[in-house]
């Protein structure tokens, strides 16, 4: 059993709300603990608004917390600065809900993978390499790199943005509802590709979503978020099938949800791979 790659304790986030004159502030994140382990994925569920993605946020250091620490591979980021905080990024990344809004449309397929192997101070043929390789590790040919994202598929838009956030070799990825701006015939494969990627690379993933049917495909641990709050977590299998708090119950009445469910029977009749690995839900 392996120890915990990234670990939050208590994160608090509060952030101003309201207009002038009458701002006050709200609690987003309240007293957040989980931890994720080298190769495993959490999923994050819950309402919309219940502060999933400011975690999300929060595990990365897109934010700082108000209270509460998050280490990562036992090191606490916010002690780390400079050169060393450069390197810890690199060990996590973050692929957002709508690929087209990650990727710069005024550059083309190429010069969106080489920016953060410039920073990295990869350049020339080597970055070319990476890239070509890049891409083929999820499943595209290396001639769209000189094609822009307005001009490739919204899978294929996503396929790119997991391409980049693997470039400097990361350990945690952060998937913020990475299918639900997708095709449902295309939501199987990119689910596929990431859990493939997972074997492949020894990933762990924090994977947001909405939704209950995909935390049993995707995920071991999970943790079910109201208000700001971890209302109920442990291992997937567990919470879905008998779940102990009636947040959760509700959530999995469909009484809370959000989204609709995906239609399995679709999404496999979507599935053209033979070698697909992604399991039915039974
Ligand atoms: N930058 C911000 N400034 C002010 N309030 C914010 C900010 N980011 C989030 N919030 C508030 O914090 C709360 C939690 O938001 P968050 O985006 O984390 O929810 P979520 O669970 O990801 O929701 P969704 O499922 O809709 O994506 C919400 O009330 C939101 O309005
Ligand atoms: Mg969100």
């Amino acid at each position: 059993m392996s120890s915990a790659l990234v670990k939050a304790e208590g994160l608090v986030k509060r952030f101003r709300a309201g207009g002038l004159g009458r701002a006050h502030w709200s609690t987003a994140v309240d007293g957040v603990s989980l931890s994720i382990r080298t190769g495993e994925t959490l999923a994050l569920v819950g309402e919309s608004g219940s502060g999933k993605s400011t975690v999300a946020r929060l595990l990365i250091r897109l934010l700082d917390p108000d209270a509460g620490r998050v280490l990562f591979d036992g090191k606490d980021l916010a002690q780390l600065s400079g050169h060393a905080l450069t390197e810890a990024r690199r060990g996590f990344q973050m692929v957002f809900q709508d690929p087209l809004l990650s990727l710069n449309p005024r550059r083309t397929i190429g010069e969106n993978m080489r920016r953060p192997l410039e920073i990295a101070g990869i350049r020339g043929g080597e970055a070319a390499d990476r890239v070509e390789a890049l891409l083929r590790d999820v499943g595209l040919d290396a001639d769209k790199a000189v094609r822009f994202p307005g001009e490739i598929s919204g899978g294929q838009c996503q396929r790119v943005a997991i391409a980049r956030a693997l470039a400097l070799s990361p350990r945690f990825l952060v998937l913020d509802e990475p299918v639900s701006a997708l095709d449902v015939s295309v939501q199987a494969q990119i689910l596929n590709l990431l859990l493939d990627l997972q074997e492949s690379r020894q990933l762990a993933y924090l994977f947001v979503t909405h939704d209950l049917k995909l935390v049993r495909l995707m995920a071991q641990e999970t943790a079910v978020m109201s208000r700001g709050r971890i209302v109920e977590s442990g291992p997937a299998e567990a919470v879905l099938s008998q779940p102990t708090h009636p947040y959760t119950r509700r959530l999995l009445r469909g009484v809370l949800r959000i989204d609709a469910p995906p239609d399995w029977d679709a999404l496999a009749a979507g599935m053209h791979d033979p070698d697909s690995t992604i399991p039915t839900t039974n």
